[in-house]
């Protein structure tokens, strides 16, 4: 009993000193991703930076069904990147998450011009999403392609909105060992 508390005070400890040190950087259009990143900045005593785009999205313009609709050409022009209203310093974290919507099989543009931005050099980062059902790894290989060469990224995933915090936490305790 006594070893079992012990054993559990040392986990808590070292789990805090592990997260210590994170943030949770977040876009979301409709709210999924902004609840699947504020229960992991619970979960992870982490930080949390809201992506605000500055132009926000409008209804017509997350319309997948028209080939015009500006998140329809952002998709289809890998030169864009979509302005960020303000500006974080993640220099005092060791470990960043980037949660987001899969728009197209990856992630939306202006989380490439958020990796672009923001050095993200031998930090540990992991990619999470929500999407209808399509998975991280397009938009995990995408935005490590534009991210700075030193990053240490870890094992991303897909999570549903209402993704329990019992659930997140047995990932990240996976994931940020
Ligand atoms: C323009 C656009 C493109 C999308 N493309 C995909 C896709 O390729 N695969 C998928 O599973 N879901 C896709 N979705 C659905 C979103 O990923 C999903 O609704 C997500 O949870 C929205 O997150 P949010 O509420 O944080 O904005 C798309 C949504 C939009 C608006």
């Amino acid at each position: 009993m006594k070893k079992t508390i012990i054993s559990l005070l040392i986990g808590g400890l070292l789990m805090t000193s592990t997260y210590a040190k994170s943030i949770v950087c977040y876009f979301s259009c409709t709210g999924n991703t902004k609840a699947l990143a504020e229960k992991t900045a619970k979960v992870l005593n982490a930080d949390l930076f809201e992506i605000v785009p500055e132009v926000q999205y409008t209804s017509a313009d997350l319309d997948w069904h028209d080939s015009k609709s500006r998140t329809s050409k952002e998709a289809n022009d890998n030169s864009i990147r979509p302005a960020i209203k303000s500006k974080v310093d993640l220099s005092k974290y060791d470990t960043v998450i980037l949660a987001f919507p899969i728009w197209w099989y990856t992630a939306p543009k202006i989380m490439w011009t958020f990796v672009e931005q923001n050095d993200l050099s031998g930090k540990s980062v992991v990619a999470l999403c929500t999407s209808g059902g399509s998975g991280i790894s397009g938009a995990e290989k995408d935005l490590k392609a534009h991210a700075s060469k030193t990053a240490v990224w870890k094992t991303g995933s897909r999570f549903y909105a209402n993704t329990s915090e019992t659930e997140l936490k047995k990932y990240f305790e996976k994931v940020l060992k």
